[in-house]
């Protein structure tokens, strides 16, 4: 066992069918998911949201990731913890592990994360995504409730991880 827990479930509502069938990312989504292995992706998020506000809380704001091929260690640049919820896990042996840093000095926990569940993440700990099948889909929703996590208006890398505007 780790000392220390990056993420830990709630208990929400599990998220209807129909609400998950209604996340339809473009082919450019898709694509540019595949090119840099993670999008944060607002397309198709209005059934989404209004299940949320009904279900979780007011005021949250919930859209979601796609990932491809894992996901090298980093901290999320905009919060410092979300709610997740994993839609498809891309495979049964994908481990989410946490660092104390981004060059991975030293584990500080290592998870799989069930899927169908909601859990609060700690995303301002350096993480990666590692043992995905290969080519396959990881999808996650991601919720915030203090702020909206709308796309960054700054200039974006080339690589690394980013909202899609
Ligand atoms: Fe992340």
């Amino acid at each position: 066992m780790y000392p220390i827990e990056c993420v830990k479930y709630v208990n929400f509502p599990t998220i209807p069918k129909d609400v998950i069938d209604s996340m339809i990312p473009s082919q450019a989504d898709l694509s540019e998911a595949k090119e840099r292995h993670y999008i944060s992706t607002h397309t198709n998020v209005e059934k989404l949201n209004n299940w949320g506000r009904e279900n979780i809380a007011d005021s949250i704001y919930l859209n979601y990731q796609i990932l491809f091929n894992d996901v090298p260690a980093h901290v999320d640049r905009n919060t410092k913890s979300k709610l997740l919820y994993i839609v498809e896990a891309g495979g049964d042996n994908v481990y989410t592990n946490f660092y104390t840093n981004e060059k991975k000095t030293e584990l500080i926990f290592s998870t799989i994360i069930e899927p169908g569940r909601w859990c609060l993440f700690e995303a301002d700990v350096a993480h990666e995504i590692v043992g995905m099948d290969k080519d396959k889909m990881r999808l996650g929703i991601t919720g915030q409730i203090f702020r909206d996590f709308t796309p960054s208006t700054r200039p974006q890398p080339l690589t690394g991880l980013y909202d899609r505007q």
